[in-house]
């Protein structure tokens, strides 16, 4: 795992070193993009994300799924949400990632070249519920080994940094459904909690 406001070259095998520093400066700059876009679709000024911070804070986790003999026994990743704001998922060819649409588990077919791009818990709370972040687990398979890479937009994590439902987005009919938070407070809420358990839960008022 990678954590990345700054990035120091050398701590990187030579092997992949050009590769994945160009990696993460176009995920940065995608999740800038995203952020805007979002903004915007939650009604509110272009940069209010990106002010607030929500891009900063990326962690970079590089997946590898061993062959498994027996895959209707276990699961790859079982269920759950991303305790960040967004996440961008590049999985390979073999596919296995799954989310839960309309009730249903749905195969997030592979595209060459594509990314999924799942909105996250803490979106979810700072909307107020206007985002849903997403359930999804991972299959396994006896196929061959899959390998992912999740980027994670986790926002500032020291104190005294406090994220809660935008007051922009809050009226009378439309109370705060969630308290403010620290986000190393949620990630601490998301790790110790049960395993079926949405980390949402410890957050609603
Ligand atoms: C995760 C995750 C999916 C994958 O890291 O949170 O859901 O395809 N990864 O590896
Ligand atoms: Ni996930």
């Amino acid at each position: 795992m990678l954590v990345s406001d700054h990035l120091e070259p050398d701590e990187f095998p030579t092997s992949c070193r050009a590769t994945t520093i160009e990696y993460i400066k176009n995920v940065t700059r995608l999740g800038d993009i995203l952020f805007e876009l979002l903004s915007e679709a939650l009604g509110l000024k272009r940069n209010h994300l990106t002010a607030i911070e929500c891009g900063r804070g990326r962690t970079f986790v590089c997946h590898y799924y061993p062959t498994c003999p027996e895959p209707e026994l276990t699961l790859g990743a079982s269920k759950h949400s991303d305790p960040a704001f967004l996440t961008v998922l590049l999985q390979d060819q073999l596919g296995g990632l799954r989310v839960i649409h309309q009730n249903q588990w749905v195969d997030v077919q592979p595209i060459h070249g594509g990314l999924v791009v799942n909105i996250g818990d803490l979106l979810q709370i700072i909307s107020n519920d206007k985002f849903r972040s997403v359930d999804h687990r991972v299959l396994a398979n006896n196929v061959g080994p899959r390998i992912s890479v999740a980027s994670f937009f986790n926002g500032v994590f020291g104190t005294p940094k406090l994220y809660g439902p935008i007051k922009e987005l809050i009226t009378e009919e439309n109370p705060p459904l969630y308290r403010d938070f620290l986000v190393s407070d949620y990630i601490g809420k998301f790790m110790s909690r049960a395993l079926d358990e949405s980390g949402l839960d410890h957050f609603k008022l």
